[in-house]
């Protein structure tokens, strides 16, 4: 089930990643062109860590990854070398989140098929996890599935009113809509969403 580690786990184990681009996400390395290269940026269920890959070989020093998987840190660590091992954090991302000592620490969490690996009924612990984590005026964006969400997933789809409602309060929905980055077998069924921390 898609709600252990074991599970995905195994999906690295077997390469079942069907989901993996095998290189950084085009909407999102262009929209992490709105940070400064010191912003702390966050992307929970990297997987493989692609984005996060890119990020730190285009200078952004702040860049942190979250993946269940020890699989996927253990492959992106081969890749990225230089990359710090304590800013790739494994174990369950809600768990993490929980922690006060991460609340408030970062300016942009990048969502890039995170959203759709979880159980729906997690949903609303997403948005609470983000929400702890952003700093007051941070970003949360990234891509969304737009096909119908039923009970038949990873990877579970969802609607333009369902992230309406979810990205609401406290938060502040700036875009939501198709992209001209989003990869061809991907546009037609997929969003971009910048989503802003609102001051309490
Ligand atoms: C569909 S994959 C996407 C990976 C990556 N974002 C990509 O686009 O290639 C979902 C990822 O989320 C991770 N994941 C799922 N639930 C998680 C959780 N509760 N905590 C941390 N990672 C989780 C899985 O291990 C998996 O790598």
């Amino acid at each position: 089930m898609p709600d252990h580690a074991e599970y995905w786990e195994a999906r690295y184990q077997e390469a079942q990643t069907g989901w993996d681009l095998n290189g950084p996400t085009p909407a999102l390395q262009a929209a992490a062109e709105a940070f400064p290269k010191d912003a702390r940026i966050l992307i929970p269920g990297c997987g493989l860590g692609w984005d996060g890959e890119a990020l730190h070989r285009r200078g952004y020093t702040e860049v942190y990854l979250s993946d269940w998987a020890p699989s996927a840190k253990t492959q992106f660590l081969e890749r990225v070398p230089d990359f710090s091992p304590d800013r790739f954090i494994t174990g369950d991302f809600f768990s993490w989140a929980a922690d006060e000592a991460v609340h408030g620490q970062f300016d942009c969490i990048l969502e890039c098929t995170f959203y759709c690996a979880i159980p729906p009924v997690m949903r609303v612990n997403y948005a609470r996890a983000m929400e702890r984590l952003l700093r007051p005026g941070g970003q949360l964006l990234g891509l969304l599935f737009t096909f119908p969400l039923t009970e038949q997933g990873p990877p579970f789809g969802g609607s333009v009113e369902e992230y309406q409602a979810r990205f609401s309060a406290p938060f502040q929905l700036d875009q939501l809509g198709p992209n001209p980055l989003s990869i061809a077998s991907r546009a037609e069924k997929e969003v971009f969403f910048c989503a802003t921390l609102q001051p309490s």
